[in-house]
């Protein structure tokens, strides 16, 4: 697989900086091959992530400031989205405490929702019905369709759904008109982004931390036919597998996002963050600035990643939850092969201010401490040299 060789605009013959990123460090005999060779299905995208908060008042503000529109607000859900077409982006419900639910998976199309129930023992249901036995008055929110709910090895329940109905678009951020070297696209205007929020187009991608990761990702690959773009591996335990996955869409010969979740192994079972895109650099400075003048707290950027190549922005919500605005990130068809990386911090940007404490969970919590504990003592796949592998990671 993966000649990835493309015409210059003089039509040379150029390599890649894929190529030499991913397939020249690929897999190594008898290593993980990153796909399954037959899963029960392929799943087309995310759809949407849930989330339930005490005060939805409250996650309304800092969605707008963010950059989300309403779908749909009822006195138990808000349904966030961008400006693409499709389906929403994220719900939060009205719940006891703020904590993340999981990811609904977009199925390609209806009979995949059927193929996926009779081989996990679950049922097709009405999303609507679903959602009416909950709370009637929210009948109304977009989405309407069809639901399989099935729970990852991590724990997660994970819904993979099918939606009648289409969010229509939105009006878009332009991007703005660069002027580069001798490519003078704008003449006669002046450059004048506005200090406003960023506009979300669309979910990204979604990370987690799992203590059983090897697990966790071949039921990915294995039930959902997703495939490995990157994986990370402990320096000088290559040979125990990888302990992080960027795992992308299996959508054949179209390119999609590098990846659409990223899980990584770690003492916790939980949400990292969850990045949304936006139009450009200019978007997510200035819409950078915006938050920051309304007093959010950055936990780390602007920089651009390696593994995706994304610029990128790390913000922190009232909740403590991570987001992340991104943009130019790289697109990928089934064509190339996972790359091969030892995890590090200095590994995660090309370019940008180091990561933060913050951004790396680096300052433990009495909660975190406590999930160390359990995870060295429970059936997982964490052991105290994975542990060290982990921390020297975070330091190097
Ligand atoms: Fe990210």
């Amino acid at each position: 697989m993966s000649a990835a060789h493309v015409d210059a605009v003089d039509g040379t013959d150029v390599r890649t900086a894929h190529q030499d990123l991913h397939s020249d460090r690929g897999a190594l005999r008898g290593e993980h091959p990153g796909r399954s060779r037959n899963p029960v299905v392929k799943v087309a995208d995310l759809a949407w992530l849930e989330f339930e908060k005490p005060d939805l008042d409250r996650a309304e503000v800092f969605a707008r400031d963010f950059g989300f529109g309403v779908a749909a607000r009822t006195e138990r859900e808000l349904w966030l989205r961008g400006t693409f077409a499709g389906t929403p982006c994220m719900v939060i419900r009205k719940g006891r405490t703020s904590r993340f639910i999981g990811p609904a998976f977009r199925a390609a199309e209806r009979a995949d929702l059927d193929r996926l129930a009779r081989a996990t023992g679950s049922a097709v249901r009405d999303l609507r019905a679903v959602r009416d036995a909950r709370d009637a008055r929210d009948a109304d929110v977009p989405g309407g369709g069809k639901v399989v709910d099935l729970l990852d090895p991590s724990g997660f329940p994970v819904r993979v759904v099918h939606c009648g109905e289409q969010l229509p678009a939105l009006p878009e951020q332009r991007p703005l008109l660069l002027n580069s070297g001798t490519d003078h696209r704008r003449r006669n205007l002046a450059q004048r982004p506005p200090r406003e929020p960023s506009r979300i187009q669309r979910l990204g991608h979604l990370v987690l931390e799992t203590r059983v990761f090897a697990r966790a990702l071949d039921w990915y690959l294995d039930t959902l036919g997703m495939i490995v773009s990157d994986f990370l591996f402990l320096d000088g335990q290559r040979d125990r597998g990888p302990t992080m996955a960027f795992v992308r869409c299996d959508q054949g010969s179209l390119a999609v996002d590098h990846h659409t979740l990223a899980m990584h192994l770690g003492p916790g079972n939980g949400y990292v963050h969850s990045a949304y895109q936006v139009t450009d650099l200019d978007s997510i400075a200035a819409g950078g600035e915006y938050l920051d003048e309304r007093g959010y707290k950055r936990s780390w950027g602007i920089g651009r990643h390696i593994q995706g190549s994304q610029l990128f922005d790390y913000w922190r919500d009232p909740d403590r939850f991570m987001l992340e605005h991104f943009a130019d990130g790289d697109l990928f068809s089934r064509d190339l092969d996972p790359g091969w990386a030892p995890m590090s911090t200095s590994g995660l940007a090309q370019w940008g201010p180091p990561a933060t404490r913050d951004f790396l969970g680096a300052s433990p919590s009495p909660a975190r401490v406590r999930d160390v504990f359990r995870a060295l003592r429970g059936d997982n796949e964490m052991d105290p040299a994975r542990l060290l592998g982990l921390l020297k990671a975070a330091n190097s």
